[in-house]
């Protein structure tokens, strides 16, 4: 499977965001905290959500989708066993070890896999669930983990990392007692977790601060939800428009999460409207401009959008930076670039970029999902026609990357090949 695209075209009209993968998955799996029928609106139709629901019907769910809308029954939960064909095909396995715990008082996960950005350890998880009454035995197969009660507590984390506060809160909703965490993850998942959790029953106050709160209750309901859309998505089409210029519409609820990529944009010279429908965009000319970025949690600039800021920064004909102190080894789609004709120096954690005028077209390899789309933007922003092959890592996050842009009149078709 490959998009071909043809480049320097000016982008223009309209899209619909989907729903945001990073905000489904661990909803995903937080349904399996409540007996009966989770229904879900707004869900993405990528991979790692089909690879979500694969493990829990291994684990005795029944599932069925009507649209964008997937409803789950936990009744038939059976098995805490996640085998490793289904664990190592993305990070978010890992996600399943707080419900597990919570609803049946084990998990047996095989190591999850994921984008190879960095060894993604999962210490700070194991760290606090230890200290809320679980027994871990570690294998070089899988993470096996049981507890007889699981118990409220207060922990500061080392780094507010997003997995493991997730896994925390949803560990310490059906705990008995008050969990307090302190240098928690901010991100908007956070918060659209805890929302669904709430609305299940579960008692959360504070998420999207530093020091979150979480009263253990008895039991979680069934409930009703709408996953919000992706904000990662949006960003990436934002940088999109800031590279070939034009006037579009992302049409989304997530406009409200994007972070210091407003301000950014607009100091670039994007003209931007903000709002609850979405985000405007009028970038006249394209991207002209010499950024120094620095990744962060959020509300910091997004790790997720590092590799498509790469692209933009290879044509924006001026001396660009761009360190990333959240992932280890996340510069892999430099060397792609490179064969476009960028001119990227990694020193460290930090790269140099000395943007050109215009990127050459080649034939490029995907190596993992936001690497992948900043591919695809490299295609828009390059002379003639590019070839992204390895295209399955962008579907694990992007439900049609090429429809929406061909939406925003971008020259790019999908080859089944
Ligand atoms: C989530 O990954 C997202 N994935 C990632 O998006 C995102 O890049 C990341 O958060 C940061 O925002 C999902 O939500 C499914 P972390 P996660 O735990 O939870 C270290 C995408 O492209 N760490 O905040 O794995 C870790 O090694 C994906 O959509 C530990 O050291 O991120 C990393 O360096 C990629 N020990 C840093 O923290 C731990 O126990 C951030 O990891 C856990 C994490």
């Amino acid at each position: 499977m490959v998009y071909k695209i043809r480049g320097k075209k000016r982008l223009k009209g309209s899209v619909k965001i989907q729903g945001s993968k990073n905000a489904a998955l661990p909803i995903m799996a937080a349904s399996l905290l409540a007996k009966g029928c989770i229904i879900l609106h707004n869900c993405p139709k990528i991979l790692d959500v089909y690879a979500m629901l694969s493990i829990l019907k291994q684990l005795g769910c029944q599932v069925r989708w009507d649209g964008n809308t997937v409803m789950i029954s936990t009744d038939g939960l059976f098995s805490c066993k996640v085998p490793e064909k289904y664990a190592s095909s993305m990070r978010s396995s890992i996600m399943l070890l707080g419900p597990l715990l919570g609803r049946i008082g084990c998990a047996d996960i095989a190591w999850p896999g994921g984008c190879p950005i960095g060894a993604r350890p999962v210490d700070i998880h194991q760290m606090a669930l230890k200290k809320m009454g679980v027994h871990f035995e570690i294998s070089e197969k899988s993470i096996f983990a049981e507890r007889k009660k699981l118990h409220g507590i207060e922990i500061s984390l080392p780094f507010p990392s997003v997995g493991a506060t997730e896994n925390i809160i949803m560990a310490a909703v059906l705990a008995e007692g008050t969990t307090i965490i302190e240098n928690a993850a901010r991100e908007p998942e956070i918060i659209s977790l805890c929302n669904f959790l709430r609305s299940m029953g579960a008692k959360i106050s504070n998420d999207g601060k530093k020091t979150l709160y979480i009263e253990g209750v008895h039991k979680l309901e069934e409930t009703e939800f709408t996953i919000p859309d992706d904000r990662i998505v949006m960003g990436t089409y934002l940088t999109a428009v800031l590279g070939t210029g034009g006037e579009v519409f992302l049409e989304g609820d997530c406009t409200g999460e994007l972070g210091m990529l407003v301000p950014l944009a607009k100091e670039t010279g994007a003209i931007m409207i903000c709002n609850e429908k979405g985000l405007k965009v009028n970038m006249k000319e394209p991207f002209h401009y010499p950024a120094r970025i620095v990744t962060a949690p959020y509300p910091g600039f997004p790790t997720d959008l590092q590799s498509p800021f790469l692209s933009l920064f290879s044509i924006s004909g001026q001396i660009c930076t761009m360190e990333e102190k959240i992932f280890e080894s996340r510069f892999k789609t430099v060397a792609e670039l490179e064969k476009m004709g960028a001119n990227i120096r990694i020193c460290g954690q930090k790269a140099w970029v000395y943007g050109k005028q215009y990127l050459k077209p080649a034939c490029v390899n995907a190596s993992d999902l936001r690497g992948g789309a900043a591919l695809v933007l490299a295609g828009l922003f390059a002379e003639g026609e590019t070839q992204v092959c390895e295209i399955s890592h962008i579907r694990r996050g992007y439900q049609h990357i090429d429809q929406d842009l061909r939406q925003l009149s971008a020259d790019i078709e999908f080859i089944q090949e």
